[in-house]
C-alpha cells in the first residue's frame, strides 16, 4: 500500500446505484483523507444520500468498491459500519419517540455495553451519567434528559442525534442535511460540535445545502450532479460562484480527468 494510500479513509471506485430503471449514482470516485472534513454539495435529487446508504451499509451498491481504512469492505448493515467506526447522522432521523435521552443515545448499542440480563435497568444510571457526558463535550443543551424524544423540539432531537455520532464516532462521522430544520442558535450548536470534531482529528463527510456553512467549515466540497460526481475542489480555491456553477451544470466538471 502506497503511502497516499495510508492516508486514506474512505474510498470509493466506480460506485453505483440504480433503483429499477433510476440511475441514483454512477461511477463515484470518492477520497476522504485522515483528519480531512468535506462537504457534499448538490441539488435534491443528486444522489447525495444514496451516495451515504451505499457507504453506511443501509444498501448495497449496484456496482463498485468501497475501501474504508485501508480495507476493502462490503458493509451489510449500518451496525457492521457503525461497528467499525463510522457513525452517521441520517437525513431522516432514526431517533425512538417514546424513549428519552439517554435510551436514545444508546439505543441499539445497550447490549453490548449493558448486557446484565434482569440487573439491566441497574444501568439506567450510567446511562444517564454517559448521555450527560456526551451532551457536555458537544455543548448541547437539554433541559431535562428524561424527557420523551417525542416532546422535544426538531432541533433539540437533531441535537441529541448529532451529539450521540459525535460521541460515537471512531473514525468517520457522516451528517446528512443536519441543519436544515435548525434555528439560527442550534446552527451554530452543530457547527461547533463539528469544529470539536475537527480538533479530535475525526474526519467528517457534511451534506448541507447551507453554502456559508460549508466554507465556513470545510477544506474540499464535492459536488454532486444527477448521480454523478462532478467537482471536488479545495475550499481555498474555489467560490460560491463557482460551486452554484457545477451545482447547476453551468459549469460542465472540473479536473476532468477524473470527473468525466
Ligand atoms: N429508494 C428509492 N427508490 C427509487 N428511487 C430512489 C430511491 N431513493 C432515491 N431515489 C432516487 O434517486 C435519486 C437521488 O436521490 P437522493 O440520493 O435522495 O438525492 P439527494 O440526497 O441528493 O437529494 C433521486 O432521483 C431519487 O428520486
Ligand atoms: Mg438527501
Amino acid at each position: 500500500m502506497s503511502d497516499t494510500q495510508k492516508d486514506m479513509i474512505l474510498k470509493t471506485v466506480g460506485l453505483a446505484k440504480r433503483y429499477g430503471g433510476v440511475h441514483a449514482l454512477e461511477d463515484a470516485n470518492f477520497e476522504l483523507k485522515a483528519g480531512e472534513h468535506v462537504a457534499i454539495v448538490g441539488d435534491n435529487g443528486a444522489g447525495k444520500s444514496t451516495f451515504v446508504r451505499q457507504i453506511t451499509g443501509v444498501e448495497q451498491p449496484s456496482a463498485g468498491e468501497i475501501y474504508f481504512d485501508g480495507e476493502k469492505v462490503e458493509f451489510k448493515s449500518p451496525i457492521e459500519a457503525r461497528d467499525c467506526g463510522i457513525e452517521t447522522v441520517f437525513q431522516n432521523l432514526a431517533l425512538a419517540d417514546d424513549l428519552d435521552v439517554p435510551s436514545n443515545l444508546f439505543l441499539g448499542r445497550e447490549e453490548r455495553y449493558f448486557n446484565l440480563g434482569p440487573f439491566s435497568i441497574l444501568n439506567e444510571r450510567k446511562m444517564l451519567a454517559h448521555a450527560q457526558d456526551a451532551l457536555r463535550t458537544t455543548g448541547v443543551k437539554i433541559p431535562d434528559l428524561r424527557n420523551k424524544i417525542r416532546n422535544m423540539s426538531g432541533g433539540q432531537r437533531q441535537c441529541v442525534a448529532i451529539s450521540r455520532a459525535a460521541s460515537f464516532a471512531s473514525k468517520l462521522i457522516i451528517m446528512d442535511e443536519p441543519t436544515a430544520a435548525l434555528g439560527v442558535q442550534e446552527t451554530a450548536q452543530v457547527e461547533n460540535i463539528i469544529r470539536t470534531l475537527k480538533s479530535r482529528g475525526i474526519p467528517l463527510i457534511l451534506i448541507s445545502h447551507n453554502l456559508r456553512q460549508v466554507f465556513d467549515l470545510v477544506d474540499r466540497i464535492w459536488v454532486f450532479r444527477r448521480g454523478r460526481i462532478v467537482g471536488a475542489v479545495d475550499r481555498s480555491k474555489t467560490d460560491g460562484n463557482e460551486i452554484v456553477s457545477l451545482i447547476t451544470g453551468v459549469k460542465a466538471a472540473v479536473d476532468a480527468p477524473d470527473f468525466a
